[in-house]
């Protein structure tokens, strides 16, 4: 069983990932298990203080070291005992890393992961020294917090753990697998107002409607992300499909 441990000051938003949904149903199904930890309880004073004004002045507050070591300690101590040889503790900030989907997959196969998600201005930096492996961010934007950064790593996870998809939904079938963003997908009814579905897709043609399928993800690939096209080498037939999408698209 995959073990995520988090530690948070609102351990309450992680029903969003325990709830519902994909994930929900993996966990009903033990497929991981979660702990929460709150560094409040690890606070030193009556007053439960986790947070100090930052040394140099300026706005904001800094999450003290000492509440959070001890807390990632615990965090740390429990995914041992629960039977990881080696714990991996990841800061969620926008100072790290951009994560991929090549990471994911890299953490999928770890036993589990200990997640820490900051508040204020962030973390003394000590800490980060001291007791992180990785820092990672999900995007070039900034949150409140690290917690929905944290859930959206646990999501992204838990989607490829042995089990969590059925073979209709399967993971391998996601954009970003093969290096390109998905192709288009139409459902019932066939003619919605003026919009129909494109007629190949009715065809029956297995080979005609996976070739369709390739020629629109590389052609939505290279319009909105032409940086993931610089990264990936394309195949004789995959040059000849984007052309084709090109030329259509200039109607001829
Ligand atoms: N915390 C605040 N903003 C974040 C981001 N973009 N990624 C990860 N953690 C964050």
């Amino acid at each position: 069983m995959y073990q995520f441990d988090v530690v948070t000051l609102f351990p309450e938003m992680f029903e969003a990932v325990t709830e519902s949904g994909v994930t929900g149903r993996a966990r009903e199904r033990r497929l991981f298990e979660l702990v929460l930890w709150n560094p409040r309880d690890f606070a030193t004073n009556s007053y439960r203080t986790v947070d100090d004004r930052p040394y140099g002045g300026g706005p904001g507050m800094v999450m003290m070291v000492e509440p959070l070591e001890k807390a990632l300690t615990a965090a740390r101590q429990r995914q041992e005992s629960a039977g990881a040889k080696r714990t991996h503790v990841i800061y969620l900030s926008p100072q790290g890393k951009l994560l991929k989907h090549e990471r994911v997959m890299e953490l999928a196969a770890l036993p589990g992961v200990v997640l820490l998600a900051g508040r204020y201005e962030g973390v003394d930096e000590r800490l980060v020294s001291r007791a992180v492996d990785e820092e990672i961010s999900i995007g070039d934007y900034v949150l409140s917090g690290g917690e929905l950064a944290a859930m959206v790593v646990m999501d992204c996870i838990v989607r490829q753990l042995p089990g969590t998809l059925g073979d209709a939904e399967s993971a391998s079938q996601d954009s970003f697998v093969s290096g390109l963003l998905d192709c288009p997908h139409y459902t019932r009814p066939e003619a919605y107002g003026e919009a129909a579905v494109p007629p190949v897709l009715l065809s029956g043609n297995h080979s005609e409607i996976a070739r369709w399928r390739l020629k629109q993800a590389l052609g939505r690939t290279w319009q909105r992300r032409p940086d993931l096209l610089e990264q990936r080498a394309l195949s004789a037939e995959e040059r000849a499909l984007l052309d084709e999408y090109k030329k259509e698209l200039q109607g001829v």
